[in-house]
Order: C-alpha cells, then structure tokens, then sequence
C-alpha cells in the first residue's frame, strides 16, 4: 500500500525528516476504521498540544490525492479511495525481480553428529536454517547453506571399540543409526564394570587422529553409513546443502590457529589444558586443547569461522543452533574479536528453543528416543487417514499424503516463534482447520481448483503476462467490498514481510503471513462469487485468485512446505 507517500506528506506537514512518519503508520486490523491510522501521542509533549488537536490539525491540512484523512481521537485516519488506488495494488500485489545485493550469508544449519540419531533440535535447525536461507536468496542475497557434521571426536574412539568387540557389519547397513546407538549405549553400560574399554577407546582414537589406515576406514565407513540414513530425511525435508563439511574437514587448519593465539600470547595454561581467558567479558574460559594436546569443539569453530570468512567470502556467518549452546558461541566469538578479527560482529547466533513431542523428549543417552523418522512416518500415515476419508478418488495419494504430512512437521514448528519452546501434538499439526500447515495447502488447492474450472469454462486467466490494462480498468469499476479489499492489501504486503523475517531472522513471520492469507482469501470466496459472478467482477475475482495462490505457494516454497495442486 502506498504508506509511504502517506507518510512523506506528514514528514512535510510535521517538518520532519524523510521516512520519519511513515515507520509510525499503523495498520487498523480491519478497513471498517481506514486503510492506516497515525498515533499522536507522542507528538503531544513537542508541540504542547493535546494529541485529540493535533489529530484534528492534521487532519485540516493533510492532502493527497484518492486519500481521505479523518481525525478519530487522538489518530489520524487514513481511507484511501479504492478505485483509485486498486490497479496500483494489483500490480504490488504481482511483486517484481529482485536485483542481487552481493552480500554473502553462510549457513550453518542442521548439523547432526555422526552414529547418533538425527536429534529434534537438529531438525529445528535443518528447517529454521533452510527457511532463512530461501529468504535470503529470494532477497537477492548469495546464501550458502553448510551442513557442520559432528563427525570428529573422542566418541569415534567408542565407536570403533565397540563396533570391533560386538558389531555387525549386516546390522550396521541395515539400520546404521539404530545400530550405532545400541553400540555406544553398550559400551556406556560395559565401561561401567570394564576400565579396559575406555582405554581401548582413547587409543583408536588416538590412532584415529595420527592417521591409522584402519581407523580411518572404519570411521569413513561410520560416516558413510551414516550420511546415507541423514541423507533420506533431507529427501524428505526437501532440503539440500551447498556445502557438507564435517567436523573433520578443519583436522588440518587448527594447526594454525592454535599457533596464532599462541603468538600473539592468548594461551594460557589452566589445570594442564590450553585456555584463552575472557575475563574482561565475564565469561568462563574458552578451552582450546585439552590435557593430552587433542583439540576440541570450540578450536574447530575458530578454524571453521575463519575458514568461511577467507575462503567462503562470508560477510555475514548465522548459526543455526540449539539455544543451549549460546555461551559457546558467544565464547568462540569473543576469541576471534581477541585475535584482531574485526569480521567477528559479523557471525551470529540464531538460538532456538526445545521442542517436545506430545511431551515426550528426544534424548540419546537413556536409550528413550523418538526417531525421526518415525515422526515423519506417522504425520505421514494421519494425513494419508484424513485424505483417504474425504476425498479417496484423489490421485497421486500417496504423493499427496507424503507433501501434507511432511508440510504438517515443517510449518507446525515453523510456525513459532524460534526462540520459544515449542510442545508439539502431530494429531493437531496434522488438521485441515487451524492454524496448521495442511489449512494453508489446502487453501492453495482450492484457489488453484477455482482457475482450473476457470480454464475448463474457457475463461481467460491473466498468467501474470497478461496485459493488466484491461484489468486496471476494471478494478477502477469493481465494487471493492471489504473482503476483497482486505485481501488485495494484504497481498501487497509479501517484500515488507520477507524483509522484517529477514531482519528478525523468523521464518515464522512468513508462516503468519500465509495463515493470514489463507483466512484473507477463504472470507473473501465465502463472500464473492467467482466463475458465476458478473462480467467484469468475474476478472477482478479471478486475479485475486490467482494472485492468492501465487503468494500461497510462495510463502510455503519459502519454508520448505510442497503446495499439491489438488488435495
Ligand atoms: N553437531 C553439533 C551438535 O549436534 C552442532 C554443530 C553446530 N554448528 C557449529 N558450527 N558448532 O551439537
């Protein structure tokens, strides 16, 4: 909408600078009380007037063509003439190319470790993480996403020792993460009664790390079998990575970090290890090598930062990551800053909260866990119920099935605002109705069922190629009921909203977009005939339409969630 030139004329009349007013235009949530409302309140104490006055002040001296102000109280009302100004929306609504910035954003998202299950809180960062990464690209960034494996440390040791002393090579390929997590659950259990096995596992990975031919195969093999089960629930998400460097990929550029911190006199001993302190940040201190020399998490963050800052030519690092480890990032952070890299106000944390299903916690160590698999097979086989109840000649079922189930698991935890946690009920994320991912789809489905019908009648639908001329004309004559012109503002609104997503790093803020356009939309076809209305009203309400499918679709795409043409 245009809020803009709303606002140059109050920054003219108030003698303000540019942009000033428009950032305080608020939307009224429904047409009835105009289209933008201006607050005074907090003009009343620098022009010591009462805010009802300067409303009423304004009001006398505001002109802008098609644009009514009113004052109400203490606001300053803002109706714009519909006719007037919907051919201009139309085409808002359409969007346009955005041009490359040539900033560079890295992504560490997703991030699972080696032989352990494909945790919730990695699924939090592989959707989160892939959701601002389609933002960012769609906002003409160039986004790299990297997917950080966990697939270096002392725990390969335990890996191996036990794969070694009970392990099954038929049972590994059949089942590597089951079988993996059985395996280190059993050393746990063993080591408890058996000192040798800890011992045995410090030397593989002793081994492990001076290059050992077999330890090394056998770790690659982990790794392998691993990244083959990882591999089919990013398949599934729909997600995919411009980078794979694990953990491991840094055994070679910590060398030169250590000795960089070393030189410049960072170092210091604490109770045999290698620290850097960050006393003067209030921070415990960042641990750099261990008692036996071996190097750790955040040594491998420091090299890996660095690395995508040289190499990757990143002006912006986001990591997506569980907010339990907020004090690590702020530590490894706080390091670079110490070692002159100025670039480290670049890098930053996007935490997100715990996320629980049907109370239920998914953890490694007791042996209790949900796989995530299984979560997506039972969103899966819910979605498939409901369709197979209303509507069983549907094609492609099981596509179909698979896109609402999935969509389900993605929007409803997007959906939230990251930071908080999250107590997820697959029953209810799974619904037609509510606030939920299968409510959007379908709403997308049905708009695009209407253009269908539309086709088949042999109506012409613009393809957003169209010449709008016609379309212009027509919107001027239209009778512009509340419904429709509540949806086509709102339409209006997708690069405000992608942008505040962006800034705020909340893909939530799309999926609110597309439940409110989903509502949008429904209220107006429940009001409006389309394919039965009056020539001329018919055009109008088929562009919104399709323009409403169109932004449907791209919001979803945006999170990561298929948008079936029929459901
Ligand atoms: N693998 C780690 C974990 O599961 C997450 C890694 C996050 N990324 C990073 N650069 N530290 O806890």
């Amino acid at each position: 909408m245009s809020l803009a030139q709303i606002g140059a004329v109050l920054d003219i009349l108030l003698e303000w600078e540019k942009g000033t007013a428009e950032s305080m235009l608020e939307l009224p949530p429904n047409s009835e009380l105009g289209d933008a409302a201006f607050p005074c309140f907090a003009l009343a104490k620098s022009l010591r007037k009462a805010p009802q006055q300067i409303a009423s002040d304004l009001a006398e001296r505001f002109e802008l063509e098609g644009t009514e102000a009113t004052a109400a109280g203490p606001y300053l009302n803002f109706r714009l003439d519909r006719s007037l100004h919907s051919a201009a929306l139309l085409v808002q609504a359409e969007g346009q190319a955005v041009a490359p910035k040539g900033e560079t954003v890295v992504i560490d998202m997703s991030s699972p470790n080696i032989a352990k299950p494909f945790g919730v809180g990695h699924l939090r960062s592989t959707v989160i993480g892939a959701a601002l990464y389609r933002m960012y690209a769609e906002a003409g960034y160039h986004a790299i996403s990297v997917n950080h494996l966990g697939d270096w440390g002392t725990q390969f040791g335990k890996q191996i020792t036990a794969y070694k002393r009970w392990g099954s090579e038929e049972r590994l390929k059949a089942a590597p993460i089951r079988e993996s997590l059985s395996l280190y659950v059993r050393f746990h259990d063993e080591a408890e009664s058996d000192p040798t096995l800890e011992t045995e596992a410090r030397d593989w990975f002793r081994r492990l790390e001076s290059g050992d031919a077999e330890a090394l195969g056998l770790w690659r093999y982990f790794v392998d079998v691993s990244l083959s089960e990882f591999d089919r629930m990013y398949e599934r998400l729909g997600v995919s990575f411009d980078k794979v460097l694990g953990e491991s990929f840094y055994n070679d550029k910590m060398g030169a970090v250590v000795d960089e911190l070393r030189a410049e006199g960072l170092l210091e001993e604490s109770e045999g290890a290698q620290v850097v302190r960050l006393d003067e940040a209030d921070m415990p201190p960042c641990l750099i090598l261990k008692s036996d020399g071996t190097t750790i998490y955040p040594t491998r963050d420091l090299a890996t930062a660095i690395y995508r800052h040289d190499v990757l030519e990143a002006d912006k690092l986001l990591y997506v990551v569980g907010a339990e480890q907020t004090l690590h990032f702020r530590q490894v952070f706080a390091v670079l800053h110490k070692m002159g890299r100025d670039w480290a106000s670049a890098c930053r944390h996007i935490p997100f909260g715990l996320m629980k299903f049907e109370g239920k916690k998914m953890s490694t160590r007791k042996g209790k866990v949900v796989f995530l698999e299984e979560v997506l097979d039972e969103a899966v086989a819910r979605a498939a119920a409901i369709i197979e109840e209303k509507n069983p000649q549907l094609q492609n079922r099981d596509a179909v099935a698979e896109a609402i189930g999935i969509g389900a698991i993605v929007f409803g935890d997007l959906k939230n605002n990251r930071i908080g946690e999250i107590n997820f009920s697959i029953e209810e994320a799974v619904q037609f109705e509510g606030e939920t991912g299968p409510y959007v789809q379908y709403t997308h489905a049905r708009a695009r069922s209407v253009l269908r019908k539309a086709k088949a009648e042999g109506i012409e639908v613009n393809e957003g190629t169209a010449d709008l001329g016609m379309l212009k004309r027509e919107a001027a004559s239209y009778e512009w009921d509340e419904a429709s012109w509540e949806l086509l503002k709102r339409l209006c609104d997708h690069q405000t909203e992608l942008h505040r997503g962006i800034q705020r790093h909340e893909p939530s803020t799309i999926a609110r977009y597309a439940l409110d356009l989903a509502k949008l939309f429904n209220r107006f076809y429940h009001h409006n005939k389309v394919l039965s209305a009056a020539a001329g009203d018919k055009e109008i309400r088929l562009e919104l339409t399709r323009l409403a499918a169109e932004r449907l679709r791209w919001a979803l795409n945006l999170l990561g969630v298929r948008s079936p043409e029929e459901i």
